[in-house]
């Protein structure tokens, strides 16, 4: 059934005190639970019935102010706990039984490699014990742990331990004590034997707080950089937002099995092994920035999150937008925020875009939804820190900042929504976004469409632009937005042009952000001599896709001399999408566009532009972009394409490439800078090109790079050349040697995989096949299904897409196994097949019939239900 945030309510009781005693054994776990209990005075409802949610749970006892409930006292309905009559103020007992070791779920409190965790983000701690588990419930929570001490050395909870003890039987005992209210789903629960990093960290205030990590011994070697990174994280968080942290203690765990990336639990944030280990020898550059983007990302939802949390799972972007959107800015300023813009509109552009314009397609702030875990999307996330990006665009720096700590001290300590986000920023900067929230309200892209004209004899360059949203499922007959739309006029000579409107006095600036609000806009800059180059949506500035006919010569003008770093990348990905789609359907015999390799000549030649820029331009559209930018996807002419510039542009430019492989080789000491990230870049994207067209002296070097090289990134760019390559028997002996190498590291052996089951070579569904049978891959390892299964649907596309509809039926067989096991990645994986209508007729009715075929098992979960019906609604 469908849940709306119409329909909200505030709880008729709120809990004051949790009080939790777990008894942990190898054959389950007893959960003692006392809530301190007081009818909610905002509540109109006087005498309602007592309602606790509960999700597998094996109710052992119940008792109201120590007085044991008898039958038809409460009601114990499964998926909830029912006392029909209660006083004002009471104290709940509840025992429940549950069984972590069987919960493969990774819900709740579950097992990993022989520790226990909890994952209670959004509704998982109903499987622990019940309890009203919603996130404007607020409790102080006093955790006791109990365990076998030699088994489980380490037992944590949030907040400070308090006490700690010897058991009989060798068993012991940990109670901590959270001081600030929080919701259940930010409680935590590890124990395990495991080793402990220590650090701290001194805070602007002079508070010295305890930092430390929790691994499994082998993963001791790998938590420097994580550690550093939260480090950095702590500071800045001071710095740029005024936030110093609270307790005096922050912990991180990193656990193997893990549904999502990680969890900020109240100073016991919970990693996913593969979030936050690295090490220079088992991690490429792009798990470092990965890794410090999630550390950051967790730490900072101290504040935007857990001190000033949602008031319900509608307004979940008001804690996961904003925070996405603070560790960008943390990213930029730790590395190129130029590449960081590139990285971040590329994943909104290619995935974000796409999900807008399908079947689940959201607003940021959703009305309704079935199963809250399938709302942790790109919209919510990635969209969610974009609406921010353009409040902080449009307030700018300080008033932003004023905003942001208005925010912050207003709802100290309470559930809100992001409605109260918003008002703190209209407050604190005086500016009025009433219309501004439609953007938390409307799904879809928004498509602004500019036409201009030039007239020579009065100097006018006239822009018109026009907006529209497209309809979404349940959305039609949308209200214009409020766009910042950032630009800048080039002339013929490369030199920006000053933007100045019609009637306006006084010095005109070079670059300006016009503020679009109504369907059509007529803009009149004046004092233009010449026809202007217009450079649009600069550092894109609002999540929308941009229309204007380009010619093939503004781009390539545009691609060397816009003063606007992301735009230069943009006008290279804008030609070469161009180029590419002249060449989908086309005869063989048809020509690429000569002036492309001259293009990305000038680029590996010009030894001015920033590397980082240049490596990020070197790389052409992605083959999932050609098909978000397609009507009807037509996927093996579109691979057909793409591959076909490839390697004309390896052939033309293979010397350069040669060239730029030599130039970036055998730098010194490993370093993890933009400009060294960049180098690796260069010479492993030339490597790759050179094999693409089986260069027999970029084969050496690639097997040279392959033995010798001293980080990840070498490693891995050569073996994935190597792999995407023709040269058959040199891909087989890198792959075993890389596996003999690596194979008791399970982050290696997940790269081990998907750089197989991402490439068209190694790939195809019967090796795919081969490696699920392969003694490494584990079906209750998430990370294992991603690197294999995830990794084929999403990014072998001409396989995945193979026009005998076997990679759909593969795909729906494994969304059908894993359904029953792990209903929140099943759904997850079922991804690809949702976008059914956005392929030419021959894919599209397969993959419909993939979708009926899973739609058509029996006992779905709700996860994958939602998702499968919404996708075959008409
Ligand atoms: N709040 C976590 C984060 O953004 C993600 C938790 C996801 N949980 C889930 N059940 N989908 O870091
Ligand atoms: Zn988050």
């Amino acid at each position: 059934q469908t849940i709306y945030l119409s329909e909200y309510k505030v709880p008729a009781y709120l809990v004051d005190q949790v009080d939790l005693r777990f008894e942990l054994f190898e054959d389950g776990a007893r959960v003692h639970s006392t809530l301190t209990v007081r009818r909610n005075p905002d509540s109109g409802e006087s005498a309602a019935p007592l309602f606790l949610h509960g999700d597998s749970l094996q109710l052992e006892s119940v008792a109201l102010n120590g007085s044991p409930l008898r039958t038809g006292e409460f009601e114990d309905r499964g998926d909830a706990l029912v006392v029909p009559s209660v006083p004002e103020k009471f104290e709940l007992q509840v025992v429940t039984w549950i069984e972590p070791q069987n919960n493969t779920r990774l819900e709740g409190l579950y097992k990993s490699s022989g520790m226990f965790c909890t994952q209670c983000e959004a509704e998982g701690f109903r499987c622990i014990t019940f309890y009203p588990d919603r996130p404007d419930v607020m409790a102080r929570f006093r955790t006791r742990i109990e365990a076998d001490k030699s088994a489980y050395p380490v037992l944590l909870s949030n907040g400070n331990p308090v006490d700690n003890g010897e058991l009989e039987n060798g068993r012991h005992f940990v109670t901590w004590e959270d001081p600030f209210p929080k919701p259940a789903y930010l409680f935590a629960l590890v124990a395990g034997d495991l080793v402990e990093k220590k650090d701290t960290f001194t805070t602007c205030s002079g508070r010295n707080i305890d930092l430390r990590m929790y691994v499994e011994p082998r993963n001791a070697k790998k938590c420097d950089f994580a550690m550093d990174a939260l480090k950095r994280s702590m500071r800045w968080d001071e710095d740029v937002y005024g936030r110093e942290y609270d307790l005096d203690i922050f912990m991180i765990v990193a656990v193997d099995d893990f549904n999502m990336g990680a969890m900020e639990n109240k100073g016991l944030n919970i990693f996913n092994s593969s979030c936050v280990l690295a090490s220079q020898e088992t991690a490429t550059d792009a798990a470092f920035q990965r890794i410090e983007a999630i550390v950051a990302h967790e730490y900072f939802h101290n504040w935007s999150g857990n001190r000033v949390t949602c008031r319900d799972w509608f307004q979940l972007s008001l804690k996961e937008g904003f925070t996405v959107f603070r560790d960008s800015q943390f990213s930029a300023d730790m590395g190129s925020p130029t590449v960081k813009r590139i990285e971040d509109a590329t994943l909104l552009r290619t995935a974000q875009f796409a999900e807008d314009a399908g079947p689940m397609a959201h607003p940021v702030r959703p009305a309704s939804y079935m199963e809250i875990s399938n709302f942790y999307t790109l919209t919510i996330y990635e969209k969610g820190a974009e609406v921010v990006r353009m409040i902080h665009n449009l307030l700018g720096d300080e008033m932003f900042r004023k905003g942001s700590d208005l925010y912050f001290q207003r709802h100290d300590g309470q559930a809100v929504t992001t409605d109260d986000f918003v008002r703190a920023m209209e407050d604190a900067s005086g500016r009025d976004l009433g219309q501004f929230r439609l953007w938390y309200e409307q799904a879809g892209t928004p498509v602004v469409s500019v036409s201009d004209e030039y007239d020579e004899s009065s100097g006018i360059y006239r822009l018109t632009v026009r907006q529209s949203i497209p309809d979404t499922p349940g959305q039609t007959g949308k209200k214009p937005q409020h766009i910042p739309f950032a630009l800048g006029l080039l002339g013929a000579d490369g030199q920006p042009l000053p933007l100045k409107l019609s009637g306006e006095s006084g010095e005109a600036p070079l670059e300006r952000v016009l503020e679009l609000s109504q369907a059509e806009h007529c803009f009149e800059f004046e004092g233009l001599s010449e026809r202007p180059v217009p450079s649009l949506l600069r550092d894109f500035s609002a999540p929308v896709r941009v229309h204007y006919p380009w010619t093939r010569e503004q781009l390539l003008f545009l691609m060397s001399h816009d003063p606007d770093g992301f735009n230069r990348w943009d006008a290279g990905q804008r030609l070469a999408v161009d180029v590419i789609q002249s060449l989908v359907g086309a005869p063989e015999s048809a020509g690429v566009e000569p002036r492309l390799v001259d293009a990305y000549r000038s680029l590996l030649q010009d030894s001015e532009l920033d590397q980082a820029l240049m490596a990020k331009m070197l790389q052409l559209p992605s083959e999932a972009y050609l098909i978000e930018l397609a009507e009807q996807a037509d996927v093996a002419a579109i691979h057909q394409a793409r591959e076909k510039v490839l390697g004309y542009l390896a052939e033309g430019l293979r010397d350069e490439l040669m060239a730029c492989y030599r130039r970036n080789v055998g730098q010194g000491d490993y370093q993890l800078t933009p400009e060294a990230i960049a180098r690796r870049s260069l010479r492993n994207t030339a490597l790759g090109w050179l094999l693409h067209i089986g260069d027999q002296e970029a084969l050496a070097l690639a097997k040279e790079q392959f033995r010798g090289a001293d980080n990840m990134t070498d490693r891995l760019g050569a073996l994935r050349a190597l792999v995407n390559s023709d040269f058959a028997e040199d891909r087989t002996q890198a792959l075993e040697a890389f596996y003999k190498r690596f194979s008791d590291d399970p982050q290696v052996v997940e790269l081990w995989f998907s750089v197989q089951a991402s490439s068209d070579r190694a790939g195809q569904l019967p090796q795919i096949r081969q490696l699920l049978d392969h003694p490494a891959f584990d079906w209750k390892n998430p990370n294992k299904v991603r690197s294999v299964v995830g990794a084929f649907a999403a990014q072998n596309l001409a396989a995945f897409h193979n026009p005998d509809g076997s990679g759909y039926e593969f795909l729906a067989e494994q969304v059908c196994r894993l359904d029953d096991s792990n209903p929140q990645i099943a759904a997850r994986l079922v991804a690809p097949l949702t976008r059914w209508r956005k392929f030419a007729p021959g894919y599209s009715k397969q993959m419909k019939s993939a979708l009926e075929r899973i739609r058509d098992k029996a006992e779905l979960s709700r996860d994958v239900y939602e998702v499968v019906h919404k996708s075959l609604a008409d």
